[in-house]
């Protein structure tokens, strides 16, 4: 088996119709916005599709919402198409070496609130997303995703053993820290996913590293599960006044300062 740790498994595209019945987030476009297409041998190729333009027009509409609606709450189907993003992102090896916890309970809220330098978006906003990172690696966490892969994939074989084994070899007597910093980066990925739809579909959120890990990791018993909080994600609906940074644009690096093409 080829695949040096930290590469993807070989065979972990999933061919058919798997994605294609998953209802695209981003509509509402007419064809004819679709501009330019490429003329391609067999068929045309659009360079951008109507759903891309629609995501990347939602994603200049997202801000860090810095004031929710408290009156607004956000629909629980809307919620779970979130999650559903959050579930679906990438992760090194396919480890999803995180948990995802969605809080409505007021009073859970009102706790973190204060150990969030007070943001207010937190008990604001209708749900609070905390994403909680393996404290480390272990045999055990490895194994339960090897044995998800081998239910799913037509058993136990040996390549599938032989990269989870390599895995285990180069991850479980490592500092813990160093694991904890690769998960943690893992659900960075998660947190990406889960603006992006919320985006997609209109809801505003607030990303948050301004908040003490402990303090968030005491009050949900994060800490006998074996996970650390790493970043909070409120949901709820922008306030109609009072948000400082609804008003303002939207800045960032133009393209040439940050991208680099190499033809
Ligand atoms: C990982 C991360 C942590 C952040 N932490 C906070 C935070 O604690 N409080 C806050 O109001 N904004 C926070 N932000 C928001 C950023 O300041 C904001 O995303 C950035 O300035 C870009 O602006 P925009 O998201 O409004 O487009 C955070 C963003 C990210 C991605």
């Amino acid at each position: 088996m080829g695949g040096a740790i930290g590469q993807d498994l070989p065979g972990d595209a999933q061919p058919g119709g798997q994605r294609s019945g998953v209802p695209s987030l981003g509509a509402g476009l007419a064809p004819e916005e679709c501009q330019p297409c490429i003329p391609q041998q067999r068929a045309y190729v659009p360079s951008a599709t109507p759903e891309t333009i629609v995501f990347l027009k939602n994603l200049n509409w997202r801000y860090a919402t810095k004031k929710m609606d408290p009156t607004k709450a956000v629909p629980a189907e809307l919620v779970e198409q979130i999650v559903e993003a959050v579930r679906l992102a990438p992760t090194s090896s396919g480890l999803q070496p995180f948990e995802l916890f969605v809080i409505t309970n007021p009073d859970i809220r009102a706790q973190i609130e204060p150990v969030a330098w007070g943001q207010k978006q937190i008990t604001e906003g209708s749900h609070l997303l905390v994403f909680a990172a393996w404290d480390t690696y272990t045999a055990e966490r490895i194994d339960e995703v090897l044995n998800l892969m081998a239910e799913h994939r037509g058993g136990l074989t040996p390549m599938l053993e032989g990269y989870y084994a390599k895995l285990k070899t180069a991850y479980v007597d490592r500092e813990a820290e160093v694991n904890y910093a690769h998960a943690a980066r893992q659900a960075y990925i998660a947190l990406g996913f889960a603006m992006a739809a919320a985006a997609e579909l209109k809801v505003d959120s607030t990303p948050m590293e301004g908040f003490h890990p402990a303090a968030v990791d005491k009050i949900l018993g994060l800490e006998e599960k074996g996970l650390r909080s790493v970043v909070l994600l409120p949901l709820g609906y922008r306030a109609d006044e009072g948000d400082w940074l609804a008003p303002m644009a939207k800045v960032r690096k133009a393209k040439a300062d940050m991208v680099t093409e190499l033809d």
